[in-house]
């Protein structure tokens, strides 16, 4: 298949499938180690987290009560269109560099640099959410040891107070367990990821129990007039661009209701996609990476709701805790043993998300150094014996500890999934384009009911998008602005493919 044609112009200049396929059989490579275990494993591993152990009291207490259950189901069917979409591109292009490498082949250079830029903002402020989400639930744990983290120590120094929808100073200095966290991962990462997927699965392990546990136990104690209410705050919560459509808004004019709802905890399903960065280390990319992504998905959408109706069943949602719902809604209802159980296994449950999360985001860059986007000796560099992007774990790390140690959890929550909406989007629509441009490209696996399915996928994310408080809009733009800068003043002269398309045109291939 001929992607680039010498006419059309190095913004637009699309990746010849070919090229991506040849890139990967050089020295530079990664080690191929991952079966469909392992890989729906890593799913796991990155779904299941801060977001059900952590947002999910927030989300219920403050803007959808018990419909946040419904709230699941949504953001469950958004993810299920976009992980088909995932899946038929992982099948197709498995190479490293998910969303990235698939915009590349299809859309072109600008948007493949829009895509990876994206993807950069989503691993990372989603890893600095898992790591204060993380600190929470470790402060939980360790409290019931009788050990205590200094207040100046142990939280951001803001926190968002939806009364007003500003940021309020909290008097703390940093949120240093959730920095030190960061620093931990950074490390484990650099050593390797055969290492990092065992320790993965161990986590997994004890986090499914952990869930299992939550909705065997905790459904003897649901108590049905605790769901009466059920959308409190009413059922939509949809503004555009921060003017209200439809549903109640809070003080700071951020919208309510269970749509609302599900545009915050759509954060919980965050992960599944990264199963497909990980296309270049598996051993069959074709079969099973679409495995990986999709059988992780289902399963933590089902185990979602099934955590969701227990937990608004046990407490009333007005009365959930907000630092670490799932463990202390077993205190309330007087089962103190399984808290501090919950808890332990809620802070090896979120580690694990942000092992593979912090996996992702290198990765990423490691494709778009070989594209030549990005300088290649830092972020291209592959380790000689550990053979991991090394260097830019590190930098990830560092941006990673940095937001996590200062910022507060919901807002990096909101950014995180702005930030991932857009790449679906981008995903859903690369789908259509690709299937009418190259029909006649290889699909190992096929999203079903094309169009359908990927026409659902862009709308019910932009939806989601347009349920999240306007600010987030505002940061997406300025974080993608930035990116183009730098793709202005470094990638562009630097593409690899440039340089392909001029020795095209001056004659100087055969
Ligand atoms: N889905 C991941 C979590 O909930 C990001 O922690």
């Amino acid at each position: 298949m001929s992607g680039s044609r010498g006419n059309l112009s190095q913004l637009f200049a699309r990746k010849p499938l070919a090229m991506l396929l040849d890139e990967v059989k050089g020295e530079n490579r990664l080690r191929r180690v991952l079966g469909p275990v392992q890989l729906t494993a890593l799913g796991v591993g990155a779904i299941i987290g801060a977001g059900i152990f952590v947002a999910t009291g927030a989300a219920a207490h403050n803007i959808a009560g018990p419909s946040l259950m419904l709230s699941y189901v949504i953001a469950g069917i958004t993810c299920i269109f976009a992980a088909l979409c995932y899946a038929e591109f992982a099948a197709m292009v498995p190479v490293a560099g998910s969303a990235y490498t698939y915009a590349y082949a299809t859309l072109g250079e600008l948007f493949a640099w829009i895509i990876g830029w994206d993807l950069i903002l989503e691993y990372g402020v989603s890893s600095a959410a898992v790591a204060t989400g993380w600190s929470a639930y470790f402060q939980s744990a360790v409290g019931k040891i009788g050990i205590h983290i200094p207040k100046l120590l142990s939280e951001s120094p803001w926190k968002y107070d939806p009364l007003t929808g500003h940021l309020a100073s909290t008097g703390a200095i940093m949120n240093l367990p959730a920095l030190l966290i960061v620093v931990v991962v950074t490390a484990v990462l650099v050593k390797g990821i055969q290492e990092s997927a065992t320790f993965n699965a161990a986590m997994v392990a004890i986090k499914v129990a952990a869930v299992l546990f939550v909705i065997g136990v905790g459904a003897f104690f649901i108590s049905t007039t605790n769901w009466h209410p059920f959308a409190p705050f009413g059922w939509t919560g949809i503004s555009f661009f921060g003017h209200h459509v439809a549903g109640q808004v809070d003080g700071g004019g951020a919208p309510l209701g269970t749509m609302a709802g599900a545009a915050i905890i759509f954060f919980a399903y965050i992960g599944f996609d990264s199963v497909s960065t990980h296309t270049e280390e598996a051993k069959n990319p074709q079969r099973d990476v679409p495995i990986g992504i999709i059988v992780s998905l289902v399963l933590c959408t089902v185990l979602y709701i099934a955590v969701v109706a227990v937990l608004t069943g046990m407490v009333k949602y007005d009365q959930l805790d907000i630092a670490a719902p799932v463990s202390t809604a077993f205190k309330q209802k007087g089962i103190g043993w399984a808290e501090g159980l919950i808890a332990t296994a809620g802070v090896a449950g979120i580690t694990s998300v942000l092992l593979v999360m912090m996996l992702s985001g290198p990765r990423v860059f490691l494709a778009m150094a070989r594209d030549g986007l990005l300088p290649k000796a830092t972020f291209g560099d592959v380790h000689p014996k550990f053979r991991t992007p090394w260097k830019s774990t590190i930098l990830v790390g560092i941006f990673v500890g940095t937001l996590a140690g200062f910022l507060p959890i919901d807002y990096l929550l909101h950014l995180a999934n702005i930030g991932t909406l857009l790449a679906f989007v981008i995903v859903c629509s690369a789908v259509l384009i690709m299937r009418k441009k190259h029909p006649e490209a290889d699909r190992p696996f096929k999203c079903p009911w094309v169009p359908f399915v990927p026409i659902m996928g862009v709308l019910s994310c932009l939806m989601l998008m347009f349920s999240l408080p306007v600010a987030n809009w505002w940061r997406l733009i300025t974080w993608l602005a930035l990116g183009f800068v730098i793709y202005f003043i470094y990638g562009r002269k630097h593409s690899v493919m440039k340089h392909h398309q001029d020795s095209l045109e001056a004659g100087g291939t055969k």
